[in-house]
């Protein structure tokens, strides 16, 4: 492809309403070992809202414990605190309603705005809504949480998040949703 067509392709080619048989040299191979996608509705029935302390719920929506990635909805019910947390991994969030933002940082993030953090971070997430944030979040590695003087709390990780969606699913009879692991 030359550099001339690159430029002018604002859009992949095809139009056609159609599933398109593509060929894949290694059809087989990705067969045996590729790992299949997931969906999960925005049913609760699919994923409920696992409470997170007595202001927040987290959906969760993903565990891939090969990575130690998870992927999960934070819900602040209303104008709060999570509490101050230093970063091992990387997050990327989207914020899908409301706002939220860190006490360390001076931006704001309302719908639509992107997050990236990176190892090393260490911040305190605030929402000054009256009825908080809702944030999409893709997290890869583990995160420490302190408490107000500084003292190292608790290490969350992909191990964690299972257990705070199985520990509520078995209490509330609710049955593990398979498409939530990859
Ligand atoms: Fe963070």
């Amino acid at each position: 492809m030359t550099v001339s067509t690159i430029t002018k392709m604002t859009a992949p080619p095809s139009t056609a309403y159609k599933i398109v048989d593509v060929p894949e040299p290694y059809a087989d191979v990705i067969k045996r070992h590729g790992i299949a996608g997931t969906f999960v509705s925005a049913s609760e029935q699919e994923s409920p809202w696992v409470p997170f302390g007595p202001n927040a719920a987290i959906r969760h929506l993903l565990f891939d414990t090969r990575h130690n990635i998870f992927s999960n909805i934070l819900w602040m019910k209303s104008a709060g605190v999570i509490g101050t947390h230093k970063h091992r991994g990387t997050v990327v969030m989207i914020c899908l309603e409301g706002s939220a933002r860190y006490l360390e940082y001076d931006w704001v993030a309302g719908p639509g705005a992107f997050i990236y953090e990176t190892p090393g971070l260490i911040h305190t997430l605030v929402s000054d809504e009256p009825n908080g944030v809702k944030l999409f979040g893709w997290l890869q590695g583990p995160l420490e949480f302190y408490d107000d003087n500084g003292n190292f709390v608790e290490t969350v990780d992909v191990w964690w998040f299972i257990n705070h969606y199985e520990a509520y699913c078995r209490e509330h009879s609710i049955p593990i949703n398979k498409q939530l692991y990859i």
